[in-house]
């Protein structure tokens, strides 16, 4: 009798277990899980969280990118993620995720199998603009573009970088806009700072998210003779809104009698430059700004050149020298000639 329950006991213990097994193994079915976005940037996902598993378990959920191992997110004690993703940061409009349960708790079957979900744009991507640019102006941004199809009807959106409600919230449209050639463009005004702002660029089909680049405007250089030297400085006031004057720094590139030099930097902080001059040649300067690497990593491209000074080369001299001679030595012959008919003419007025 004894012996029949044991068999019966142990049958059943060996159904659980078995059971139990059979659960874990389910768990990618029982996610349930879904998402919304709360704007074109941010998404919000959630999820159930997967029956069979003890409510004090400690569950932590793990959630990976299957094609990028950097974007891997751990929850603790919460069944939603609110994300960012941007089309152009990884140029789709789709990403798909495996999620999973790690325990703490040793004792339990802690990892389940991964289950897989894909999240997408609310409207697809596509390249509507190219060659996104953004200059930065004192108090604000001057970003232009190609647009891919002039014909579609375009609409730039902007907003502070961050997930919260109060960030979510303030999304501008871009209203000051111009046309500018094959280019187009728009003022945002939003401090310029980079890594400051998500833009959302849509058309009525097709849309784009990303956070665009910055750059500086190209400096102006100003060239002037200071004793046996030329210096050359810039305006260090038109940069110093987004970065501290010492993190600033200017190259400079010139050519002296139409010898290029290495290219030269003045250390950070230091907006000027002094070379030494010589006078009988011309100068082209070329110049940009950059920051050090604590700040950010900004710079312009190189500025129109600046010209100095003219080219004075022997062979100029030379030049003088042939036409200057001849003139003075006819001259000389020609004056010479006068007095020497003057003298005969006064001494034999026969002759002539
Ligand atoms: C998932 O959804 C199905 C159908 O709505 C439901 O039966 C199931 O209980 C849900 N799972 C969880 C873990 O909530
Ligand atoms: C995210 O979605 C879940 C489920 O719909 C909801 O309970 C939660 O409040 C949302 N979170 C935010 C920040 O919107
Ligand atoms: C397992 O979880 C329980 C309840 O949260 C906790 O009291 C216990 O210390 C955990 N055990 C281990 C080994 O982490
Ligand atoms: C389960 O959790 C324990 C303790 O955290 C850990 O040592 C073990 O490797 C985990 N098991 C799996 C399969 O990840
Ligand atoms: C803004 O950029 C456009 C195109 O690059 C340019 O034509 C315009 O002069 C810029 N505006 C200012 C204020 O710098
Ligand atoms: C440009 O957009 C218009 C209107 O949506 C469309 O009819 C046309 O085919 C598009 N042209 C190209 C080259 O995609
Ligand atoms: C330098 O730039 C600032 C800001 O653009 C301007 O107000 C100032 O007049 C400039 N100074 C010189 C010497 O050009």
């Amino acid at each position: 009798m004894s012996v029949i329950r044991g068999l019966f006991v142990s049958v059943t213990l060996s159904a659980l277990i078995m059971a139990l097994h059979c659960k874990a193994d389910q768990y990618p079915q029982q996610w349930n899980l879904t998402y919304k976005w709360l704007d074109r940037f941010t998404v919000n996902i959630s999820w159930k969280k997967p029956i069979g598993l003890a409510d004090d378990s400690g569950i932590k959920y793990c959630m990976k990118n299957i094609e990028d191992d950097n974007d891997e997110v751990r929850v603790n004690d919460k069944l939603e993620i609110i994300k960012t993703l941007l089309t152009e940061e990884k140029r789709t409009d789709s990403w798909t995720y495996h999620i999973w349960t790690i325990g703490d708790n040793s004792s339990q079957s802690n990892e389940s199998v991964p289950a897989m979900y894909t999240i997408r744009t609310l409207k697809p991507r596509d390249e509507v603009v190219k060659d996104f640019k953004c200059f930065a102006i004192t108090d604000k941004m001057n970003c232009s573009w190609i647009p891919a199809n002039r014909s579609q009807n375009l609409v730039l959106s902007y907003r502070i970088i961050g997930r919260t409600q109060e960030e979510i919230q303030k999304l501008n449209k871009c209203d000051e806009t111009y046309s500018n050639g094959e280019r187009d463009g728009c003022y945002l005004h939003i401090e310029p700072k980079p890594q400051n702002i998500f833009v959302l660029v849509e058309t009525d089909t097709a849309m784009m998210t990303f956070i665009p680049d910055i750059d500086l405007l190209p400096p102006r250089l100003s060239v002037k003779e200071e004793g046996v030297n030329l210096k050359l400085s810039w305006n260090a006031s038109e940069f110093k809104k987004m970065c501290r004057e010492s993190e600033y720094q200017y190259e400079v590139c010139y050519s002296e009698c139409n010898e290029w030099s290495p290219c030269q930097k003045t250390s950070p902080g230091k907006s000027s430059m002094e070379i030494i001059y010589n006078k009988n040649c011309q100068y082209e300067f070329k110049s940009r700004v950059m920051t050090t690497e604590y700040c950010f990593s900004l710079s312009s491209t190189f500025a129109e050149p600046v010209i100095y000074g003219t080219n004075k080369t022997p062979d100029e001299t030379l030049t003088v020298v042939a036409i200057f001679i001849p003139i003075i030595l006819s001259a000389c012959i020609i004056l010479s000639c006068y007095c020497f008919r003057r003298y005969i003419f006064r001494h034999s007025t026969k002759c002539l």
